[in-house]
């Protein structure tokens, strides 16, 4: 494609899924404030980024992402902050140790305010108003107030943000991320079930190993990686206006980054190739992600690869498959066989989660714990059959003790899910839960290198 793209080109094609904004004077005061704004991440970054992914695409590390399925306004808490960041330090080290396979960590957090949805209107007796979109775009309150998009909340939305990847970067550099600390991550009330045992038994192991290395010498002190991390944030690039407002020109390179987060998604609801979102993404030169339903077909993709990673440059462009359980082992092959015919190279993920998304008998939307593992592994035996890696996870979680997925060694079932059913959108892991989907990760990946391993010996 050659047709010249600025951050507002979009505006000319056709859009799903964004808001009409009542009052367009309003929203265009808050636009041009947005723009001058201090950006939230650096190019700089987001080309760290880049570069550790073309190695997840090389086959040499392993994308873990992972975080709200929508931060909100209301659950806005330190706590909340560190009670996830501390579930995904638990899970990297889990596949780390337990597969060898350095991690790059990517949070669903700072930034993932927006939501597409399935229908326009709710409808609650009767009453029908207009969808709640994300706390960036309206209220979640069932009021015909409340639903009426608000361009103030994309300046709220920026701030909450600012303060969390705030808090992130304190956390991923300060200290909280040593590696002498890897026994306190885990939260309370995880501790003291199967997973939390099974956590604390590698913990035990890790710290032992981190003591030998610090009685030949190596200390946090001498060794940076023992004792800070790398966080990266992401979201779903959903609202242009504010994604628009803030993508700047990169000093160093006379490149566009969206520097609103270091990563941003494609949903698969706006993914078609001559509409807006694609538009907006192909012009920024973050590392970029798409969602791929089982509605994708292999010609599609490739088309939109095009458009997308013109220079087939590696850790440009994640796949984010999300099929279903029922789904994938039928659905991936074709895309994964497409992709290498025709030598792309993209980093392979998969999202078990919004394929698998159903209504209990209670009425709570949820997800079961079997059929997101079905999905997982589903996805790592796909790839060992094609020969390409898996290479990476997408999963909504969080580090409280929420009820919201059944199953899992807890066994939550559907009497459970009011107990604590907190999601402004869909249903997340629990810490416990998604402490069990990174051990059953890390075998599936350990498996993976040991046959790369026996393949490469026997050659
Ligand atoms: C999401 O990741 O929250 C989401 C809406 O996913 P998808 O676009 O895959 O449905
Ligand atoms: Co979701």
């Amino acid at each position: 494609m050659t047709v010249a793209w600025s951050p507002s080109s979009w505006r000319e094609k056709p859009i799903l899924q964004v808001p009409e904004y009542p009052d367009p004077g309003a929203l265009a005061d808050v636009e041009r404030q947005l723009g001058v704004y201090p950006p939230l991440v650096f190019a700089g970054e987001a080309r760290n980024l880049k570069r550790v992914l073309s190695q997840v695409a090389e086959g040499k590390a392993f994308l873990l992402q992972g975080g709200d399925c929508a931060e909100s306004f209301s659950e806005f808490h330190p706590d909340a902050i560190r009670d996830t960041f501390k579930v995904l330090l638990q899970m990297a080290v889990v596949l780390t140790f337990g597969a060898s396979c350095p991690v790059v960590k990517v949070s669903r957090m700072a930034g993932q305010f927006a939501k597409p949805r399935s229908s326009n209107t709710e409808v609650q007796g009767d009453i029908e108003l207009p969808s709640y979109r994300g706390d960036i775009i309206n209220g979640i309150e069932f009021d015909e107030t409340a639903r009426v998009p608000d361009p103030e909340r994309m300046r709220s939305a920026y701030h909450q943000a600012a303060s969390t990847l705030n808090l992130l970067r304190a956390f991923a550099q300060g200290g909280f991320a040593d590696l002498h600390r890897v026994q306190g991550w885990n939260n309370d009330f995880v501790a003291d079930s199967a997973q939390g045992h099974r956590y604390e038994a590698m913990a035990q192991r890790i710290q032992e190993a981190v003591s030998f290395m610090e009685a030949c010498g190596l200390t946090s002190e001498n060794v940076p990686q023992l004792r800070e991390t790398e966080l990266y944030t992401s979201h779903e690039a959903l609202l242009l206006p504010y994604e628009e407002a803030m993508t700047r020109v990169d000093s160093t390179t006379g490149d566009w980054y969206d520097t609103s987060a270091h990563m941003v998604w494609i949903g698969d609801r706006t993914r078609q190739p001559d509409h807006a979102h694609v538009e907006f993404m192909r012009g920024i030169k973050n590392p970029i992600a798409m969602k791929c339903g089982p509605s994708l077909d292999p010609d599609e993709l490739l088309r939109l690869i095009d458009v997308l990673n013109p220079e087939n440059e590696a850790g440009r462009l994640t796949l984010i498959v999300r099929m279903g359980a029922e789904k994938i082992e039928e659905g991936m092959p074709p895309l994964i066989r497409a992709v290498v015919r025709e030598g792309r190279h993209v980093v392979w993920s998969c999202d078990p989660m919004h394929g698998n998304t159903i209504k209990a008998p209670s009425g709570f939307k949820t997800r079961p714990f079997d059929r997101i593992l079905a999905e997982v592994r589903g996805f790592f035996a796909v790839h060992r059959a094609e020969g390409t890696h898996a290479g990476g996870v997408h999963f909504e979680m969080t580090g409280k003790d929420v009820t919201e997925c059944l199953g899992g060694a807890q066994e939550i079932t559907d009497a459970d899910l009011q107990d604590r059913y907190h999601t402004h959108c869909d249903p997340r892991l629990n810490a416990s839960q998604a402490l069990e989907l990174a051990f059953l990760i890390a075998e599936q990946l350990k498996a993976e290198r040991d046959e790369a391993a026996r393949l490469a010996a026997a050659q």
